[in-house]
C-alpha cells in the first residue's frame, strides 16, 4: 500500500491529540505537520499542548518537538507538504466551513471530524462500514471545488456511532420507530473530571445541539446518492435523548425500536454477528476484526469494561430483550472519541485511500 503525508489540524485538542496518538505508529499515515489556533503557532507541540496533554500514553518523541503552524495563514504551506489533512477545530462553522473547502482547493482533501459540513449535499458522511459508497459523491463534489484532488468529507457525530451500526443490519427487517436516549462520556465535550469538576456525582440532561444531529445524521448515513447529491433517507423515525454523564470515555444508548417484520431474538443476534463492511473486506489497518458485539451479561456493556474493545474501534451490545411498547429495547456502546471521533475519522480515511481517493 501507498504511503501518504498528513497534517493535524486542531492537532492541540482532545480530538487532535487522539489523531497524533493513533497516527503515530500508522503503516500508510506519517504525520508532516500539526497546526492549530494563533495561540500556539510558532510554538513547539510540547509547549503548545502544555497540561491539556490527556492522553493515556506520552506525547510521540518525533512530535513533541515539531513546530505548529496557524492553520489559517500558513495553509498553503501546510498543502504543499502533506498528502492531505485530518481536522478538528473549535471553530465558528461558517469558518471551518471556508477553512475546509479552502485545503480541498489547495488539492489537499480533508477528513473532518467537525459538524459544519455534514448537511453540505455533496460532502460524503461516512460510517466506513455503513455507507462507504457515499464516496462516490466526491466526484460530484470536485466538480463544484473545481478540484482535482481536494474534497471534503465529514464522519458523523460521535452520539450516533453506537445505535446507528446495531440497527443497520436489521434494516432488512424494515426498521420503523426508534428511541434512542444516550449517556454521553465528558472527553465528548473535550474536557476530563480535572477540567470539568462539575460532571463528578452528576448528571446534565442537556448537551447543545445533539438531539437534532443525533435525529438527523442516521438519516444521511441511510441516504442515496442522486445525481450530484447524497438525498436523506425519509426513514425510520428516529427520536432521541441526550443526556450528559460522569463517565470518562465511552457513549452508551439505550435504545427502543419497532420493525414492519418482526424478527426473532436470534435472527437479531445473528444479524449483528454476521455483519462485516469494507474495511474488514479490505483489511483496512484501523478495522475491528468483529464490528459488533453481542454479550450476553446482563450487566454488559460497560463503559469501563468494554469501550476499549479492538482499539476502541469496535460497537459492543448487549441487554437484547421484548419490550412492551417498541417491539424490543436493547443497549450500545462505543468509545466516542476512539470510534465516535479519531479512530472513525482514520478509518475513514483509510478507505478513502485503498479506493484511490488520496492520488
Ligand atoms: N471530543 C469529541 O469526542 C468529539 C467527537 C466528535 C467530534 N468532535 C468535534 O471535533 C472538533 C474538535 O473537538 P475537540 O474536543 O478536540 O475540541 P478542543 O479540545 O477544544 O480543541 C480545539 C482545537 O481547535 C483549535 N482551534 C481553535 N480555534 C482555532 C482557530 N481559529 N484556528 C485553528 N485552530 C483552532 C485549538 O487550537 P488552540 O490550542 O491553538 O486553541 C484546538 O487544537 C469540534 O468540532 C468537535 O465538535 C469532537
Amino acid at each position: 500500500m501507498k504511503e501518504y503525508n498528513v497534517a493535524v489540524i486542531g492537532a492541540t485538542g482532545m480530538v487532535g491529540q487522539r489523531f497524533i496518538t493513533l497516527l503515530a505508529n500508522h503503516p500508510w499515515f506519517h504525520i508532516k505537520a500539526l497546526a492549530a489556533s494563533s495561540r500556539s503557532a510558532g510554538k513547539k507541540y510540547i509547549d503548545a499542548v502544555g497540561s491539556r496533554w490527556v492522553m493515556k500514553t506520552e506525547i510521540p518523541e518525533q512530535i513533541k518537538g515539531m513546530t505548529v503552524f496557524d492553520a489559517t495563514a500558513d495553509k498553503e504551506k501546510i498543502a504543499g507538504m502533506v498528502d492531505f489533512v485530518f481536522c478538528a477545530v473549535d471553530m465558528k462553522k461558517d469558518e471551518i466551513r471556508a477553512l475546509e473547502e479552502a485545503y480541498a482547493k489547495l488539492e489537499c482533501p480533508v477528513i473532518s471530524n467537525n459538524s459544519a459540513h455534514r448537511h453540505t449535499d455533496d460532502v460524503p458522511m461516512i460510517i466506513p462500514e455503513i455507507n462507504a459508497d457515499h464516496a462516490a459523491i466526491i466526484e460530484a463534489q470536485r466538480r463544484r471545488l473545481g478540484t482535482k484532488r481536494g474534497f471534503v468529507a465529514v464522519k458523523s457525530n460521535c452520539s450516533i456511532q453506537s445505535y446507528v451500526p446495531a440497527l443497520h443490519p436489521l434494516m432488512k427487517y424494515g426498521v420503523k420507530e426508534v428511541i434512542a436516549c444516550t449517556y454521553q462520556a465528558i472527553s465528548g465535550a473535550g474536557k476530563t473530571f480535572e477540567t470539568w469538576p462539575e460532571m463528578v456525582d452528576n448528571l446534565i440532561p442537556y448537551i447543545g445541539g445533539e438531539e437534532e444531529k443525533s435525529e438527523k445524521e442516521p438519516m444521511k448515513v441511510w441516504g442515496k446518492i442522486e445525481g450530484d447529491k447524497i438525498v436523506d433517507a425519509t426513514s425510520p423515525k428516529i427520536t432521541t435523548q441526550c443526556l450528559r454523564v460522569p463517565v470518562s470515555d465511552g457513549h452508551t444508548a439505550a435504545v427502543f425500536v419497532s420493525f414492519e417484520n418482526k424478527p426473532s431474538i436470534d435472527e437479531i443476534k445473528q444479524a449483528w454477528k454476521d455483519f462485516s463492511g469494507e474495511p474488514q473486506a479490505l483489511g483496512l489497518p484501523s478495522a475491528p476484526k468483529q464490528f459488533l458485539n453481542y454479550f450476553e451479561e446482563d450487566n454488559r456493556p460497560q463503559a469501563r469494561l468494554d469501550r476499549d474493545l479492538e482499539g476502541g474501534m469496535a460497537i459492543s451490545i448487549g441487554r437484547l430483550r421484548e419490550d412492551s411498547v417498541y417491539d424490543y429495547k436493547f443497549v450500545c456502546l462505543s468509545h466516542n472519541t476512539l470510534r465516535g471521533a479519531a479512530g472513525g475519522a482514520v478509518l475513514m480515511a483509510e478507505l478513502l485511500a485503498a479506493k484511490g481517493y488520496m492520488d
